[in-house]
């Protein structure tokens, strides 16, 4: 079933139904359908942040599936020298099947889309993650079960912007506890009621950790915002997932990585067996094996 979208910025540009069906072809894939099946397919990968996971499983990934990825970071193409995204994306659709993009202006991935004549998949912006959230829509089929609640504590960032629409599209109840001056965009919340979410966001870490099945959260400084670092570790004060805040629950733990141990979560959570975060960042590359056989066609 290819998918409506040619492109995927965002979790929301496919339907629940599509996305339903792309982790049950992820989630076959994993069992072992590693088949090639994007024989001679090019994947080009522009960077203009750093990456161990989106870079290493999307590589991996086009290798798995019998084609070929090929990393252009800011340094390696004339994008990083002035030449305009718009004359890169309309010369790259010249050449390759797909670009992924892992961009800071999230504007800058939907012009890539308009120019490009090939699918444009999301690798992270400042605003959304979204192949990050097909692995933790994964993740979390594969342990607590969809009828899981999620509780959000941490920034209100790109990965927690993706996931909550996810979740609400997979039929996850979410909590989100942020700072005040550190919460989601409001039309997060919008788009997550489309799909019959009532997401009411709170400051209290305690309170959204109440009941909940997981609990997720992620850097409080994300790629680009280094010079707020001093402002922002004053902020998050209290949301920090340790053993006092998980004391009184069971709740297993997720964080997209890369994690600062000491800053958003302790060490001895991540190394507990509530930890979650290495079966996310395996179904990385399941999750977008999947998506990249349905966006670039093969079968
Ligand atoms: N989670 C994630 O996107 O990790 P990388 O920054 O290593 O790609
Ligand atoms: N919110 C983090 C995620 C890294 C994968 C960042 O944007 O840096």
């Amino acid at each position: 079933m290819p998918l409506a979208t040619d492109d995927f910025l965002d979790i929301d540009d496919v339907t629940p139904a599509e996305l339903d069906a792309l982790l049950d072809r992820a989630a076959a894939m994993k069992a072992g359908e590693a088949d090639p099946r994007l024989a001679d397919a090019t994947l080009g990968m522009i960077f203009e942040k750093p990456s161990t996971r989106t870079r290493v499983s999307f590589e991996t990934g086009m290798t798995r599936l019998g084609g070929h990825a090929m990393f252009l970071g800011p340094d390696d193409i004339q994008l990083g020298h002035g030449e305009p995204l718009k004359d890169t994306a309309r010369v790259l659709g010249r050449y390759v099947d797909g670009v992924m993009a892992r961009l800071f202006d999230h504007a800058d991935v939907e012009t890539l889309a308009a120019y490009a004549d090939c699918p444009v998949v999301n690798g992270l912006t400042d605003e959304a993650h979204p192949c990050q959230t097909l692995a933790d829509l994964l993740t979390i089929r594969e342990t607590v079960g969809e009828d899981a609640t999620v509780a959000w504590v941490g920034d209100g960032n790109n990965v927690g912007q993706s996931f909550v629409v996810g979740a609400a599209m997979a039929g996850i109840d979410v909590e989100v506890a942020t700072p005040a001056d550190y919460g989601m965009d409001p039309g997060v919340f919008d788009r997550a009621a489309e799909f019959g979410a009532d997401v009411e966001p709170t400051t209290d870490p305690e309170a959204a950790i109440d009941g909940a099945d997981v609990v997720y959260t992620d850097v409080w400084i994300s790629m680009g915002q280094e010079d707020q670092r001093e402002e922002k570790l004053a902020a998050f004060e209290g949301f920090q997932l340790n053993a006092d805040l998980l004391a009184g629950t069971d709740a297993a733990v997720m964080h997209c990585l890369p994690a600062h141990r000491g800053e958003e979560v302790t060490d001895d959570v991540l190394e507990s067996d509530r930890a979650l975060v290495w079966d996310q960042a395996e179904n990385r590359m399941h999750a977008q094996n999947a998506l990249l056989v349905e966006l670039l066609g093969g079968e």
